[in-house]
């Protein structure tokens, strides 16, 4: 295993009707903007039952942040948090609408060049202050509620940026509030938490049993009960289950100490960019085909995929490993997600401009060992079909 640190400050609150504890979490004199998105919020009710528990305290509102949330909107809801002088920002929503207040709660305090955040990818945005945030989250898939990432779309390209200043100082993890999802929602969610494990354990034996034995729980959790909470709306043991999955997914907690190939998420990043596809939905067309293409590089831990997630005891490694990728390709589809880039009429030349755009975004050389270079995105993208 290798040498880490571990910090993660959010305070987690769980279950189900758990709004009312928003009142203990944010100080009393508070000026709270209430964040959200296109209105699903208002829509069924949680804006609503959110402000209300925020009692005698100063609200102020802002909507409008988009799925892939767009810097020129949220440069918007930064002048709205100077004017009304702001000091704690509260994220009503997914992971759009928590990445973006992210986003916020940094450039409001930010006096150079608020473009500036997005270009330094995963390593500490230059920031000496940020605006306090908490989060209400209404989508299990990104973890954005407990991790210290967020991704914006600027210039027709997704951005990611990171500081340990945007660690939300709570999250509010209520089941409930899922009810409403749209049934493709629930699986662009399990595919995205799926992929977000897959991506810190899918590379090379470390050593590290806590990890792996955490990934493949949460694995083993998705596959159980992320098609019960796609079939049966109310089945709310599954879809708790399935919500802090997707949490414990992307909190750092299974990604200390081993390697990390996040090359499903750039190509991926770059297909929502260029084409609209929504996040989930990107990285299951992308992932199968990677896996088969990069069967030798991680053949280990595939093997041990097969064996500890999939269950997959007969047959050769090699055997084992084909059956475990498609297995995993199958999952995906059980969920109605369809894994070929031709669903969305991208043929060949639109995947030479995804390699045209990825090389302008410096995406050169990607994987846990950056050998994967963009000749081999290429082949990854055309065997999609
Ligand atoms: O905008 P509203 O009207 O609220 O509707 C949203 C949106 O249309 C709707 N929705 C959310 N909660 C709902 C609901 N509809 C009904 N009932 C509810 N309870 O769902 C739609 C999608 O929302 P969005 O927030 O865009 O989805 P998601 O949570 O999947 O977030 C995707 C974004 O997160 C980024 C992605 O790149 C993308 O921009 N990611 C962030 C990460 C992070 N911060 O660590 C990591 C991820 O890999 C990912 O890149
Ligand atoms: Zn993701």
């Amino acid at each position: 295993m290798q040498n880490f640190d571990y910090y993660n400050p959010t305070h987690i609150v769980f279950g189900q009707d758990r709004l009312a504890d928003l009142d203990t979490l944010i100080p009393a004199n508070a000026k709270v903007l209430v964040l959200y998105g296109g209105g699903s919020v208002k829509k069924y009710g949680t804006l609503a039952t959110v402000v209300s528990q925020l009692g005698s305290r100063e609200v102020v509102e802002f909507g409008g942040i988009e799925p892939n949330p767009q810097f020129e909107t949220l440069l918007k809801a930064v002048e709205v948090v100077r004017a009304e002088k702001i000091d704690f920002l509260l994220a009503v929503g997914g992971g759009s609408v928590m990445d973006g207040t992210k986003f916020i709660a940094l450039a409001a305090e930010y006096d150079g060049e608020v473009n500036s955040l997005l270009f330094n990818g995963t390593a500490p945005a230059p920031v000496k202050s940020a605006l306090a945030l908490g989060c209400v989250a209404t989508l299990p898939a990104t973890g954005s509620e407990m991790n210290n990432v967020g991704v914006i779309t600027y210039n027709e390209q997704k951005y990611p940026f990171a500081s340990p200043l945007v660690f939300p100082k709570f999250s509010f993890l209520d089941a409930n509030l899922t009810l409403t999802l749209p049934k493709e929602q629930i699986a662009n969610g399990v595919a995205d938490a799926f992929i977000h494990v897959i991506e810190q354990y899918l590379t090379q034996p470390v050593n590290a049993k806590i990890q792996d034995r955490f990934a493949e729980g949460i694995l083993k959790t998705l596959i159980e009960d992320g098609p019960v909470t796609y079939a049966d709306n109310d089945n709310i043991d599954a879809r708790k289950n399935f919500m802090w999955s997707a949490t414990s997914a992307l909190n750092s907690l299974i990604g200390v100490g081993v390697p990390q190939d996040w090359s499903t998420h750039m190509i991926g990043h770059e297909l929502t960019a260029m084409f609209g596809i929504a996040h989930g939905r990107t990285l299951a067309i992308i992932l199968p085909s990677l896996l088969r293409e990069r069967k030798s590089q991680k053949y280990a831990k595939l093997v041990q995929f097969a064996e500890r997630v999939w269950d997959i005891n007969d047959g050769s490694d090699d055997e084992k490993i084909d059956l475990a990728i498609d297995k995993t390709e199958a999952f995906f589809n059980s969920l109605d997600i369809v894994t070929h880039l031709s669903h969305y009429n991208i043929d060949e030349q639109a995947i030479d401009n995804v390699i045209v755009n990825m090389k302008k975004m410096g995406l050169t050389k990607l994987s846990e060992t950056g050998d994967l270079t963009l000749d081999i995105v290429r082949k990854i993208l055309l065997a999609t079909k």
